[in-house]
């Protein structure tokens, strides 16, 4: 069982990646009627304004959790800042077009603000915990796809993250707590 601090007031949240998340409609935006099963996202490709490549990176042996930070011992995943990225791009390949976008932008000091394709309503008041599921032993993969197999990230393909009859589900069959206050405060 792992032991998270489960202090009574919010915990302020670490910073997330840049907010611009217009781009992954939900097809219930569109008509009226809107029951629960159709309210799945379009399956409409993210768009990210630099090709970064998750597979690329996979191939070379970079693992998720040395740019996810977090992504074992925290709540949230995060993103190195972009002057990690730079620490290893300034030697490999910085002539290639994407990789010189990242270095402007590690030059000009400018984050760059890829879309987010994974999230959790910051206003619904769930918790989630990477570290709570890592320590748990469930992969990356089990949530979010084969990252490692795509180039942008994208949401993955069976269900939505912000589901909580997804959450529940899973949580009941492992045993986890499905106690309301256990994601809800
Ligand atoms: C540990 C070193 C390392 C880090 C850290 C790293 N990269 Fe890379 N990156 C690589 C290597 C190696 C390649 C492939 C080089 C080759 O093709 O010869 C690559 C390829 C790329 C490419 C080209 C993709 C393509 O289509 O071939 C882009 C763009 C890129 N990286 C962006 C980033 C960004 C953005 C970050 C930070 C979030 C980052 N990289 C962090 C090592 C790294
Ligand atoms: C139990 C399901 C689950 C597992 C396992 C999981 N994630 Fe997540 N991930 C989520 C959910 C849900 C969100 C949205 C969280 C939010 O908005 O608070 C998310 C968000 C993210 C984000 C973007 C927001 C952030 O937290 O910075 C990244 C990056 C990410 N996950 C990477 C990973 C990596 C890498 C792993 C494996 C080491 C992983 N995740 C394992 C469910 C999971
Ligand atoms: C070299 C650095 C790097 C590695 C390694 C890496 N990622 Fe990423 N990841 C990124 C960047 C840059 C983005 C933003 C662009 C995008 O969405 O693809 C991102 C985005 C994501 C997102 C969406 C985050 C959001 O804010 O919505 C998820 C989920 C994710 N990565 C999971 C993984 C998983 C799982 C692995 C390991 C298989 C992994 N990443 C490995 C750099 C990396
Ligand atoms: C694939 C299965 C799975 C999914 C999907 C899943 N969880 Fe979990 N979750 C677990 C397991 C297993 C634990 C660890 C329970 C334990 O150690 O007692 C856990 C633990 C947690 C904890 C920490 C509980 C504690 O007592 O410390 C929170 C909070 C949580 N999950 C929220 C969520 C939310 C919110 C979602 C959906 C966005 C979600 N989980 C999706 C399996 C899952
Ligand atoms: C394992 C995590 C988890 C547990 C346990 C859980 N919820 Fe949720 N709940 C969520 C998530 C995730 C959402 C979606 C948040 C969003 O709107 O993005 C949600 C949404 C809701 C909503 C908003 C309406 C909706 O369906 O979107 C209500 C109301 C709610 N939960 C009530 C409860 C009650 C009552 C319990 C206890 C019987 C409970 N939840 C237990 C994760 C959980």
């Amino acid at each position: 069982m792992p032991t998270l601090s489960r202090s009574a007031q919010p915990k302020p949240r670490p910073p997330r990646l840049p907010e611009p998340l217009a781009a992954l409609v939900l097809s219930c935006a569109v008509g009226a009627a809107c029951a629960s099963v159709a309210c799945r996202p379009a399956v409409a490709v993210v768009e990210q304004p630099i090709g970064f490549d998750h597979a690329v990176h996979e191939a070379e042996g970079v693992r998720c959790v040395r740019c996810h930070l977090g992504a074992e011992t925290q709540d949230s995943a995060g993103l190195m800042r972009v002057e990690r990225c730079a620490a290893c791009h300034r030697r490999v390949i910085p002539d290639h077009p994407d990789v010189a976008k990242v270095l402007q932008h590690w030059q000009d000091e400018e984050p760059i603000l890829w879309r987010r394709v994974a999230w959790i309503d910051e206003g619904s008041g769930v918790q989630f915990s990477h570290q709570a599921h890592h320590l748990a032993g469930v992969e990356c993969t089990t949530c979010h796809g084969d990252v490692a197999s795509m180039a942008t990230a994208q949401p993955p393909a069976t269900h939505r993250l912000d589901d909580m009859d997804w959450c529940v589900d899973c949580h009941r069959d492992n045993e986890a707590s499905i106690d309301c206050l256990t994601c809800h405060f």
